[in-house]
């Protein structure tokens, strides 16, 4: 797809202040610091345009993106960020699981795992938690350039035994720095649209 519009629309953090446009949204999940806001940018083609930051944390509403008028990219806040109290923790669930239960426009969830590490325990449970409910996540393996092609392989063999999707073209390896995986993760996106 050609991006040729992309901006924010709204820093939502409850159902009331989602868009009422009614496009299909596209919903990025995953671990903080592990990739989502830049896997906005590097599909979109704009360096700044989703905040991110080398600290975890950076995300902490859920921001929605419209492209092209045609959907929404929806940048959640990550999880298993160890600093976050356990009120804060809260709040996180109440809002994702608003979001994640109720919201009939969401068409595809990627979730987010970094290549270079097995899963989390909160991976795993993300994982398992979005397969309960039927979502039928992909799974993007992030920051694949700063692991060798032999290691690259081993993460996905290792993300597909581990987290079980049903094929193994559900799991995408992908760097936001040299761009591999772009376009496999727009054919995904399309094919939802
Ligand atoms: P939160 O908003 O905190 O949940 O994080 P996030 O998942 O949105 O991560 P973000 O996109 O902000 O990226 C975190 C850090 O990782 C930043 O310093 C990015 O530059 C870096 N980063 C993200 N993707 C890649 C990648 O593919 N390769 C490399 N080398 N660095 C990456
Ligand atoms: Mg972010």
């Amino acid at each position: 797809m050609k991006v040729t519009q992309a901006e924010i629309v709204i820093s939502a953090v409850q159902q009331s202040q989602y868009p009422e446009d009614n496009l299909p949204e596209i919903v990025l999940l995953g671990r903080s610091n592990v990739g989502k806001s830049s896997f906005i940018n590097t599909l979109i083609q704009r360096k700044g345009l989703a905040r991110t930051s080398s600290q975890p944390g950076k995300t902490q509403t859920m921001n929605f993106y419209k492209i092209n008028d045609a959907f929404y990219f929806v940048d959640m806040p990550g999880y298993g960020y160890a600093k976050v109290s356990k009120k804060e923790r809260e709040k996180w669930g109440v809002m994702i699981e608003e979001y994640l239960q109720k919201r009939e426009n969401m068409v595809l969830v990627l979730l987010l795992v970094d290549s270079r590490h097995e899963p989390t325990e909160d991976d795993r449970l993300m994982y398992d938690w979005l397969t309960y409910y039927g979502l039928d996540p992909v799974i993007i393996a992030t920051k694949a350039d700063k692991i060798s092609k032999v290691r690259q392989k081993k993460a996905v063999d290792n993300i597909f035994n581990t987290l079980r999707p049903r094929k193994r073209s559900d799991v995408i390896l992908f760097s936001a720095a040299t761009k591999m995986g772009k376009d496999e993760a727009w054919e995904v996106i399309e094919g939802r649209l």
